[in-house]
């Protein structure tokens, strides 16, 4: 598994030098202006981040290297028997921006499955919480639990060099993804199936193998972890679980503990727990009209119900895109390939054709489409995993790749502690009154 790191620093090394000449020569460019209201507004459209991995477009939806979703499904090696991408080839990509082979994403699924292992008092500290804690909450805890094993931590604390930073935060990352699958499963199993546990299957690939250990045997459903897993991996660096990751990480912490901050973040209903959200809303909208196949105007009548309540509609909006989110797409595709008939996948598509116009008509939205979330979880139910305060877990496990990745290249581009200035509502108004400045130095 040397090729990929020494493929992936040869990358950093590469960007860094070509990084420091554009700097040399474009550095005192402007790239744009900041208003006022932007930053009393969530620093919207503000561009202040490098992130290799993946870019947005608000039009087109996410790009991995210049790869779209349906071009990942083209290109990106498959499962014996299977059509989905594999999220190994995907997190080689993000990493060296080349598309592997298939021997590449083997070594990458064999490293994994060594480095799998989880220490045993990971375990224990997750059993101290008790079984009712949110996944989420006893998620970030088993990643905590886990940094004991950092490389990065250790190595720093006995004086490592600048130099090999990107070094030891790849052993972490990479140790940290293969640990994922059975830390995840152990919570779902403890939770729900009484805390019975499966063993890993040394011949799976890492989702079949995370689908396994969550105690799904179905061939489908081990097709469904694979785009799944693939598809929440990364959304550029600007959104929640990314920024934090990649904030934490930039004051040196390890990778596990950024990872640790950036779960923390997607466990938001704002952010990741939206894939809970929606099929809890649509559990209750189905008991609330007392039918699993409610019919549109039903449905638009929830819909108001909840606005008028002065609830969002889960699984709707986004803060960057403005059409249809991709990852929606080609889970709606997955569901018309293999369960067209499943009432809630009908219901899925019964609010995607109603909940568009009602929040266009509000006026205040900028964005009325489905984004990834709203999707999710009829899939999951589909399959029996109806569990949804789990969803937020599979989500994080795939975000890993994506948030680990881009930490990866940050370090490897030796990207300095994140710290942007900051005001006070005092101070902006003395700056209109021409008494003070609001911008760094
Ligand atoms: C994702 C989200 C947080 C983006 O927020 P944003 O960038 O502030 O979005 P907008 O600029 O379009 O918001 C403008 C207004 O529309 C509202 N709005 C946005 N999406 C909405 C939705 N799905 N339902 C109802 N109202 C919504 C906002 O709350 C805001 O209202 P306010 O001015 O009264 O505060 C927002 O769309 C949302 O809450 N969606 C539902 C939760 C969700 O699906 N999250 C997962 C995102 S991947």
């Amino acid at each position: 598994m040397e090729k990929m790191k020494n493929l992936f620093k040869q990358k950093a090394d590469q960007t860094a030098t070509e990084v420091k000449d554009l700097l040399k020569e474009h550095g005192a460019k402007k790239i744009g202006e900041v208003h006022l209201s932007q930053i009393f507004q969530g620093m919207r459209g503000i561009t202040g981040l490098v992130y290799e991995t993946s870019l947005l477009d608000s039009q087109e939806g996410i790009r991995f290297r210049g790869f779209s979703i349906p071009e990942l499904q083209q290109k990106l090696p498959k499962a014996k028997g299977g059509n989905e991408p594999l999220p190994e080839g995907l997190f080689y990509l993000m990493l060296t921006g080349e598309v592997p082979s298939e021997a590449d994403v083997q070594a990458i699924s064999e490293e994994w499955r060594k480095r799998g292992t989880v220490p045993a008092h990971v375990y224990a500290t997750v059993d101290a919480l008790p079984k009712d804690a949110h996944p989420m909450t006893q998620f970030i805890t088993a990643v905590l639990a886990l940094q004991t094993e950092s490389q990065f931590a250790k190595k720093y604390n006995e004086g490592m060099a600048k130099k090999d930073y990107w070094s030891y935060a790849y052993e972490d990352a990479m140790t940290l993804i293969a640990r994922l699958p059975a830390v995840a499963a152990y919570i779902y199993r403890r939770k729900y199936k009484g805390g019975k546990t499966i063993d890993s299957d040394p011949k799976l690939d890492w989702s079949a193998n995370f689908a396994h250990l969550l105690g799904f045997e179905n061939e489908q459903f081990k097709e469904l972890m694979r785009l799944y897993l693939t598809i929440h991996t990364d959304h550029e660096g600007g959104n929640v679980s990314a920024h934090t990751t990649y904030l934490v990480g930039s004051a040196l912490s390890d990778p596990y503990l950024a990872f640790a901050a950036g779960m923390a973040g997607l466990a938001g209903p704002l952010h990741g727990l939206a894939n809970q959200e929606v099929i809890k809303w649509i559990f209750e909208m189905q008991k609330s009209i007392g039918t699993d196949q409610p019919t549109g105007e039903q449905i638009a009548d929830y819909v108001k119900k909840t606005l008028s309540e002065g609830k969002v509609v889960p699984g709707y909006g986004h803060a960057v895109l403005r059409k249809t989110d991709p990852r929606f797409s080609a889970q709606a595709e997955f569901a018309k390939k293999h369960c067209p008939h499943d009432p809630i996948v009908q219901t899925v598509t019964k609010i995607y054709e109603t909940v568009p116009p009602i929040l266009q008509s509000l006026g205040k939205i900028k964005n009325p489409w489905p984004n990834v979330d709203a999707h999710s979880g009829a899939l999951l139910v589909h399959y029996g995993m109806k569990e949804y305060e789990y969803y937020t877990v599979l989500f994080g496990v795939s975000r890993a790749l994506g948030v680990l990745a881009g930490l990866l290249w940050a370090r490897g581009l030796g990207f300095p502690l994140e710290r942007p200035k900051s005001v006070t509502v005092e101070s902006v108004k003395k700056w209109l009154k021409g008494d003070d400045q609001i911008w760094g130095d």
